[in-house]
C-alpha cells in the first residue's frame, strides 16, 4: 500500500490517525485528500478509514467549509447570472411519497423565478425525483448546459439530472459511503448537499429536512442540526438558505412509486391532491418567493392553472408527452382491513420499503426500476374503515415481488377506537 500516495508532503495515514484521535485537519491538507482522492491517488480502504473517523469525531466548522470548498473545487460550478429572473432551488433530504419537487419546480416558475434542479437517482426506500419523471415517455433526464440556461430561460424550470462535472468528488464518496456505513454523519451529508447546490450556481435556497420514522433523520434534534449546518454553508457561500424540517413518520399523500406518484403530483398541479403534499408544497414555495424576492401567491398559480401549463411546458422541453398514459401495472393486489376503527397510525417506511420491494426503487445505482410498480393506500390517519376494506393497493409487474411487500407492509397501518391527535407537518424553520 502506497502511504504517501502522489503527494507532496502528506501522509495519509498520518492524516487518519489525526482525525482518528480527534485532532484538526488543515486546509491544504483537506484540499490534497480530496483531490487525490477524486484522482485514485487515495485508496478506497483509506478514505473510508478517513469517513469512519469523521463519522466520530466530526468536522470543525472550519474544517467542514473547506472540505465542502475542496468538493465544489472537483469540478465544474454552472454559471446562472445570465438570467434574467432571480434563482431559487429546493433539496428535499427524502422521504416516503415525496413528489413534492414536480409540483414545486413549475409552481415557483410560474410565480417568476428560475427553478435549476440538477437531481441525483434514489437510493433505497426513498425514490428519486428522475425515476418518477422517467415514467412520462419520451422524457429526458440528461441536457446539455446549454440547453439547461434556454429552457431556464425560456420556461422558468429544470429537472435534470446533474452532470458528470457537478461536484464528481462527491459522486465518488458518496459510492464510498453508502458501502461503508458512513452515510449518517451530520458534517458528511451536509458538505455532499450543499457542494452539489452551491456548484449548480443558484442563488438561493430552500431545504426541506424530513424528520421521521421514514426519513434519515428520525429525531428532530439532529434534523435541526443537519439544516443549521447546511444554511451555515449556504450563507458562507453567499447562498440565501432557509430549512424548514417537516414531518415524515407518514407517507406523503396517497401514493409511493413512480408514475403513480407524477399522477398524483399532476392533480395538485390541476389545484387538487391531497392536502398534506399541498401544505407543504405552498409551505416551501412561499420560502423560495420570499427569498427570490417575488411578492406572488402560489396558491393562485395552482388553482389557476399557471402551474400546470409549466409543467406541461418542462416536460415538453425535456421531449415529454404531458398527455400520454402512464405505465399501469400488470398485477394490482389489495391488502384488507384486519379490524374496524379509526386509522391511528401509518408507518412511511415499511411503505417505502414495499414499494421499492415491488420494483420501484433501486438497491445499486445502476440498477433499472419500474415506472409502474407501487403502493397506493387508501386510508390515512383519522379515517374510519370497516374490517375487510381494502387499505392498500399494491402495484406490480413481477408477481413475485408480492409477497416481500405483503411482509413489509406487516403493521405498517394501525387501527385502534380514537382518532390520532392531529399533528403539525412544518415542525420547524431555521435560517
Ligand atoms: N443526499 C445527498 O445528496 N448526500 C447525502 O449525503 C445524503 C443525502
Amino acid at each position: 500500500m502506497n502511504r504517501t500516495s502522489a503527494s507532496p508532503g502528506f501522509d495519509v495515514v498520518d492524516l487518519i490517525r489525526r482525525k482518528r484521535d480527534a485532532g484538526v485537519l488543515g486546509g491544504e491538507e483537506i484540499d490534497w485528500l480530496i483531490e487525490a482522492y477524486v484522482a485514485d491517488g487515495i485508496a478506497d480502504e483509506q478514505m473510508s478509514a478517513m469517513l469512519m473517523a469523521i463519522f466520530w469525531q466530526g468536522l470543525s466548522s472550519g474544517e467542514l467549509a473547506r472540505w465542502t470548498e475542496a468538493m465544489i473545487a472537483s469540478g465544474e460550478e454552472v454559471d446562472l447570472s445570465s438570467l434574467s429572473r432571480p434563482t431559487v432551488d429546493k433539496h428535499s433530504t427524502g422521504g416516503v411519497g415525496d413528489k413534492i419537487s414536480l409540483v414545486l419546480a413549475p409552481l415557483v416558475a410560474a410565480c417568476g423565478a428560475a427553478v435549476p434542479q440538477l437531481s441525483g437517482r434514489g437510493l433505497g426506500h426513498t425514490g428519486g425525483t428522475l425515476d418518477k419523471l422517467e415514467a412520462i415517455p419520451g422524457w429526458r433526464s440528461s441536457l446539455e448546459p446549454d440547453a439547461i440556461l434556454r429552457q431556464l430561460d425560456e420556461v422558468g424550470c429544470v429537472i435534470c439530472a446533474a452532470g458528470a462535472d457537478l461536484a464528481p468528488a462527491d459522486r465518488k464518496l458518496y459510492a464510498l459511503r453508502d458501502v461503508t456505513g458512513t452515510v449518517e454523519s451530520i458534517p458528511l451529508i451536509s458538505a455532499s448537499i450543499m457542494s452539489k447546490k452551491i456548484a449548480e450556481g443558484t442563488a438561493s435556497l430552500v431545504l426541506d429536512v424530513k424528520v421521521g420514522d421514514g426519513a434519515f433523520m428520525t429525531d428532530t434534534q439532529r434534523a435541526a442540526e443537519l439544516a443549521r449546518t447546511m444554511v451555515a454553508l449556504g450563507r458562507a457561500h453567499q447562498v440565501k438558505t432557509v430549512a424548514l424540517l417537516t414531518a415524515m413518520d407518514t407517507p406523503l399523500g396517497r401514493t409511493a412509486g413512480n408514475a403513480l406518484e407524477v399522477i398524483e403530483a399532476v392533480e395538485v398541479l390541476s389545484g387538487g391532491g391531497p392536502d398534506d403534499v399541498v401544505e407543504v408544497t405552498l409551505a416551501l414555495a412561499r420560502e423560495m418567493l420570499s427569498l427570490a424576492g417575488i411578492d406572488a401567491d402560489p396558491a393562485l398559480a395552482l388553482a389557476d392553472g399557471a402551474a400546470l401549463a409549466t409543467w406541461r411546458a418542462m416536460v415538453v422541453a425535456q421531449g415529454g408527452d404531458p398527455d400520454a398514459a402512464l405505465a399501469r401495472a400488470s398485477h394490482i393486489e389489495t391488502v384488507r382491513a384486519e379490524r374496524s376503527g379509526v386509522v391511528t397510525r401509518l408507518a412511511a417506511r415499511p411503505v417505502g420499503v414495499a414499494a421499492w420491494r415491488l420494483g420501484a426503487g433501486r438497491t445499486r445505482k445502476e440498477d433499472p426500476v419500474s415506472a409502474a410498480a407501487g403502493v397506493v393506500w387508501l386510508a390515512r390517519p383519522g379515517d374510519e374503515v370497516r374490517a375487510g376494506d381494502p387499505v392498500f393497493e399494491l402495484h406490480t409487474d413481477d408477481p413475485d415481488r408480492m409477497d416481500r411487500a405483503r411482509e413489509a407492509l406487516a403493521g405498517a397501518m394501525e387501527i385502534g377506537d380514537e382518532p390520532p391527535p392531529s399533528a403539525p407537518l412544518v415542525l420547524d424553520r431555521v435560517d
